[in-house]
């Protein structure tokens, strides 16, 4: 199985001029990576210019936010449709950024809905603010995870993807350690599994928090996880790079 790599360039590169080198850098790293699937999430103002260039059948292409509604009063969104419309097969929905700007748990049902009613592969992102003795980040991931899974018909429910970001781990100094990644992620499986049975047990899950070349492959051999989400180290040409090179090792 192909190692799934998110690349969130979130707000970056800042111009056009750079978001293009950024994409030739990730295209000629992803060619070089059997081992990889690249899926790139451009700011949606670079999206279908970005898309329209890319002729090849090995990079993928993530709006990194979209809105369930078809279309309204929303303004500074853009809808499901329309990142469909522009080429996009995959769309983050609950990264923790847009949490803290007041994407609700029920936001996230309407939209992992919607992202599979158009045949758009959803990069469900969940994951606690901190963490105590006591535990309560599982409760707290699995009310995350309860609100995501509930309009997904059991049919499809391994064309979701979860991303488990523990909110202190992003942006951080350092990864979460790879074998609570380990745990967390056999509780991820278990709570789908007793909400919509065996198909549970073919979900893929992903890690995400300063993942970059140097964690990467210990993250892989030991988190129990198929994949990355990568903020920082997917955001900058020669990152990329080694990220891909020391996934080949
Ligand atoms: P980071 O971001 O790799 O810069 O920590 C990860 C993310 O937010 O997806």
């Amino acid at each position: 199985m192909k190692t799934l790599i998110i690349a969130n360039w979130k707000m970056n590169p800042p111009t056009f001029r750079e978001a293009k080198k950024l994409l030739e850098a990730s295209k000629k790293a992803a060619d070089k990576s059997p081992k990889a699937t690249l899926v790139v999430a451009p700011p949606s103002i670079y999206f279908r210019d970005l898309r329209a260039k890319y002729r090849g059948k090995k990079l993928f292409f993530a709006v990194q936010s979209a809105h369930y509604d078809d279309g309204g009063a929303f303004t500074g969104e853009i809808s499901m449709m329309q990142a469909k419309d522009a080429g996009a097969s995959h769309v983050i929905i609950g990264h923790s950024e847009r949490r803290a700007m007041g994407e609700s748990n029920d936001d996230t049902t309407k939209k992992v809905a919607k992202a599979l009613s158009f045949h758009m592969t959803p990069i469900f992102c969940v994951g606690e603010t901190h963490r105590s003795a006591h535990g309560e980040h599982f409760t707290f991931v699995k009310d995350q995870l309860r609100a995501g899974f509930k309009d997904v018909p059991s049919a499809k429910v391994s064309r979701v993807v979860v991303a488990y970001e523990p909110v202190w781990a992003i942006g951080a100094s350092a990864a979460m350690n790879p074998r609570d990644m380990h745990e967390m992620a056999i509780f991820i499986r278990k709570t789908i599994v007793e909400m919509h049975g065996s198909a549970g047990h073919n979900i893929k899950i992903l890690y995400g928090g300063s993942i970059d070349d140097s964690n990467i492959k210990i993250m892989l051999d030991l988190g129990g996880v198929s994949g990355l989400i990568v903020g920082r180290a997917s955001s900058v040409p020669a990152k990329i790079t080694s990220l891909l090179q020391a996934i080949q090792k």
